[in-house]
């Protein structure tokens, strides 16, 4: 059989895993695509660092990419450019796409669609949400007949370390922070992960693929964990529940006013510990996926890491092989739906509000009237602390869902009064498709 030939494009962490698995399962591959599959070149920065590639190295990717002898190019490099760019070259030469790049996607996913549509190749990405878990070719296969209405999840590896710690030992983020570094899951820069950006470019792509709709990274209300506390920590258990860092992508069916809607958030949010993504801990990803027929479904497993990466990117390239030698192609995108994505604001949800205040007669009835003048519903009120003389004491607002917008005005309001002292914390409560969550 004529092999299938791949150039592959870094050799870090997870492209030398690919290398590895190239090699050790060459057979079974070749059994599997139906020809063999092999490297045809390995492009990287610093060859050095790579010498047991020997011949297969070289700086000049773009020549890679276009090179005669190349079937399929897989990209592991990360980042926009000079991803974007060999990609672009490599669709409109004829070759197929293998990539694991989320933050590229999530920025300009359909300019890649477009390229391998009018080039007739195929474009795969399995490895840019949740590592190993077989959570794309199922929202964009398996579902294909049905109506997905929800997809949320723990897609940060490196945030839910940290979460998990700070729950399990009470520790503080900053010193759960240092111990996920020590243990080589969160980067010496930790941005991408702790703000909350890696998270919402995959909230992107999965929302793109659950309701056939173009969403971008910029589409998606982001925000990371780094101000969550011990406190928030504590109060969450005293709601039954714990924080997690949620990508939430929803559907909204039209109401008499608006028409069917999607929207994509991430936030550290309160979740029912009795929800099944409740106990994902560690550095495991897990998402819950919502359709009309099928029900609830959850994917669960390794996120991220070298091997379990590798091992989605395998699959694609398998995928693609099997093409070449079948006459088959990768699904087209399909963003026919093209559906409005809502803003943030309009976007319902509960919030737990914990506030510093004084503990006098009339206080709990001036901040409720803030509440309420906005529309906001509250669920339930707790007081600890303070006494007749007035001193300070916390106060826990709980609210009904209502919009984002109505409950932010609300809280910019409180931070206002004479009697709040300070707005301690404030964090969204999120059901997820499970009742049960306290107030
Ligand atoms: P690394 O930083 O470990 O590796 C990047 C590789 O790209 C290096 O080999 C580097 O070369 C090479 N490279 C960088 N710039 C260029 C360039 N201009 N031309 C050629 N080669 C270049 O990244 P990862 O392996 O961790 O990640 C790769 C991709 O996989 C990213 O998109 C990431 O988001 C995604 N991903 C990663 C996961 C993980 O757990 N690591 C999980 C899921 C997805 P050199 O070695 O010479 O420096
Ligand atoms: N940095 C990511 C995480 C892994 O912590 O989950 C790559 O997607």
């Amino acid at each position: 059989m004529t092999p299938i030939r791949v150039a592959l494009l870094g050799c870090g962490t997870v492209g030398r895993e690919v290398v590895r698995l190239l090699r050790d399962h060459a057979d079974e591959l070749a059994a599997r695509a139906g020809a063999p599959v092999e490297l045809a070149g390995v492009a990287v920065r610093r060859p050095h660092k790579h010498a047991d590639l020997a011949d297969l190295l070289t700086q000049d990717a773009s020549g890679l990419v276009t090179r005669d002898d190349v079937d399929v190019v897989v990209e592991v490099i990360g980042g926009i450019e000079p991803a974007r760019s060999l990609l672009l070259e490599a669709l409109k030469a004829g070759k197929s796409v293998v990539t694991a790049n989320k933050a590229l996607l999530a920025e300009d996913g359909p300019t890649l669609a477009e390229a391998a549509d009018a080039s007739g190749v195929d474009l795969y990405y399995e490895a840019a949400v949740a590592g190993a878990i077989p959570l794309l070719r199922s929202l964009r296969e398996s579902l294909a007949g049905d109506r997905i209405t929800r997809v949320a999840g723990i897609v940060n590896g490196t945030t839910n370390f940290i979460l998990s710690a700070m729950t399990a030992s009470g520790s503080s983020y900053a010193d759960a922070l240092e111990e996920a570094t020590r243990l080589g899951y969160a980067e010496a820069d930790p941005s991408a992960d702790v703000d909350g950006y890696d998270a919402a470019s995959k909230a992107a792509i999965l929302a793109s693929l659950a309701f056939h709709t173009r969403v971008t990274a910029n589409d998606v209300h982001c925000e990371g964990i780094r101000s969550v506390t011990s406190a928030d920590i504590v109060a969450a258990a005293g709601m039954g529940c714990v924080i997690k860092l949620v990508a939430i992508c929803e559907r909204t069916p039209p109401d008499g006013t608006s028409p069917e809607s999607v929207s994509a958030r991430v936030y550290p949010a309160m979740i029912p510990a009795a929800h099944p993504l409740a106990s994902v801990d560690g550095a495991f990803n897990a998402v819950f996926v919502e359709a009309e027929a099928a029900g609830q479904m959850m994917f669960y497993g390794q996120g991220a890491g070298g091997a379990p990466t590798a091992s989605a990117v395998l699959g694609d390239l398998v995928a693609v092989a099997r093409n070449r030698v079948g006459g088959g192609r990768a699904p087209r995108e399909s963003a026919y739906a093209s559906l409005p994505v809502r803003p943030i604001g309009t976007v319902r949800t509960r919030y737990h509000v914990s506030l510093d205040v004084n503990d006098r007669a009339g206080v709990l009835a001036a901040i409720a009237g803030e509440f309420a003048h906005r529309g906001v519903s509250i669920a339930a009120v707790r007081q600890t602390g303070g006494g007749n003389g007035g001193e300070a004491a916390r106060l826990v607002v709980v609210t009904h869902a209502a919009p984002e917008a109505a409950l932010a005005a609300t809280v910019d309001v409180l931070a206002g009064l004479d009697v709040v002292r300070g707005v301690d914390s404030v964090l969204r409560v999120e059901d997820l498709g499970r009742k049960g969550v306290a107030g």
